[in-house]
């Protein structure tokens, strides 16, 4: 039987810092209401001129190196973005050609919001189980600060920049052992970048609490796991109420949880990425250990993906 494994991970944030009380001389808002609704503290924004090609390249970079593996081994890149340099080639064209990778591998971009790393993974997933790659690249990055309207104070303190990348690779040991993606599109208009990005945060809240509850059940009893068998939940980075809830809906404690939203805010498709990141580079996240991935985003998306780390 042939499973993907995750062989190394990798990460940027770029180099300029906004704090709350940066955002105070922007915006009519506070230090202590951001933390106290969101628990956001600071977050990373691109220079001009950084593309999210750009930091996907530096995360891309630095998962190759943890992986121990060449760059011309991928055989597929998979870049989920909902902020691409542009409306086309895609951004994982793009990443191609910054590695230097000529091999004549497939790369292609995918657009799930928030849901985008999860979506990503579990399609590298299916391309290694049918036997289509062998080593894949996916990346989460996003440049959301160039889609945010600062004339919303309910939306602009959110969202930062960011990439986390990291290499699957076929393994005949478990890896990615439980996968649940679900999408209504009913709910599009809740959350929605027209260009700008705008939400509806209390209902799109709800909505999150709701289906990541049932969505991480439905994964676990793939498995017939519960909660208390996960080693680390490392949820999207959206809002630590909502990370809390979740966690507590699954019996783990916040000992058990990556946290990253503090210093992060909302990096959409890079959020999951990066704190897996942050905690396999600390040594939370260890061989053997039960992984939980949980994300939900505009759509509306959402999934959650089990890995045998
Ligand atoms: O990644 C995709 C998923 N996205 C999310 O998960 C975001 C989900 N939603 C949320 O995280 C929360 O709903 C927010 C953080 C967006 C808002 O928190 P809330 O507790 O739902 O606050 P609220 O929208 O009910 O606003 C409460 C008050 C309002 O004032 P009134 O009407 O009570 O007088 C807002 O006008 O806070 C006001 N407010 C602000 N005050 C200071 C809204 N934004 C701000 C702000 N600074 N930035």
């Amino acid at each position: 039987m042939i499973y993907s494994k995750i062989i190394g991970t990798g990460s940027y944030l770029p180099a300029k810092v906004l704090s709350n009380h940066d955002l105070e001389k922007i915006v009519d808002t506070s230090h202590d209401w951001i933390v106290t609704r969101s628990g956001i503290v600071e977050r990373h924004f691109a220079a001009d001129g950084e593309l999210t090609s750009d930091l996907a390249l530096q995360a891309s970079r630095k998962a190759i190196e943890a992986a121990g593996i060449k760059a011309d081994e991928i055989d597929l890149i998979i870049v989920a973005t909902t902020s691409p340099d542009m409306a086309f080639p895609s951004t994982a064209c793009i990443l191609q050609d910054k590695l230097g990778i000529r091999n004549g591998g497939a790369a292609f971009d995918m657009q799930a919001v928030c849901g985008g790393f999860v979506y990503a993974l579990n399609t590298a997933d299916l391309y290694i189980r049918g036997g289509q790659a062998r080593t894949v690249l996916v990346v989460g990055a996003e440049v959301l600060s160039r889609m945010l309207d600062w004339n919303d104070r309910t939306t602009c303190v959110l969202f930062g920049d960011g990439a986390g990348a990291v290499i699957l690779r076929a393994s005949d040991t478990p890896g990615i052992v439980a996968t649940k993606l679900h999408a209504d599109g009913i709910h599009r208009n809740m959350l929605k970048a027209d260009p700008k990005v705008s939400m509806d945060g209390k209902a799109v809240f709800k909505f999150a609490v709701h289906v990541l509850s049932e969505v991480v059940e439905e994964v676990l009893d793939q498995q017939k796991l519960s909660g208390t068998d996960i080693d680390w939940l490392v949820p999207h980075q959206a809002n630590i109420r909502i990370i809390e809830a979740t966690a507590k809906k699954l019996g783990l404690g916040m000992d058990n949880v990556v946290v990253t939203v503090a210093n992060h805010g909302n990096t959409s498709a890079a959020s999951i990425p990066l704190a897996l990141d942050t905690a396999v580079r600390d040594g939370r996240i260890k061989a053997g250990q039960n992984i939980l991935l949980e994300a939900v985003g505009g759509g509306f998306t959402w999934g959650a993906i089990l890995i045998k780390w």
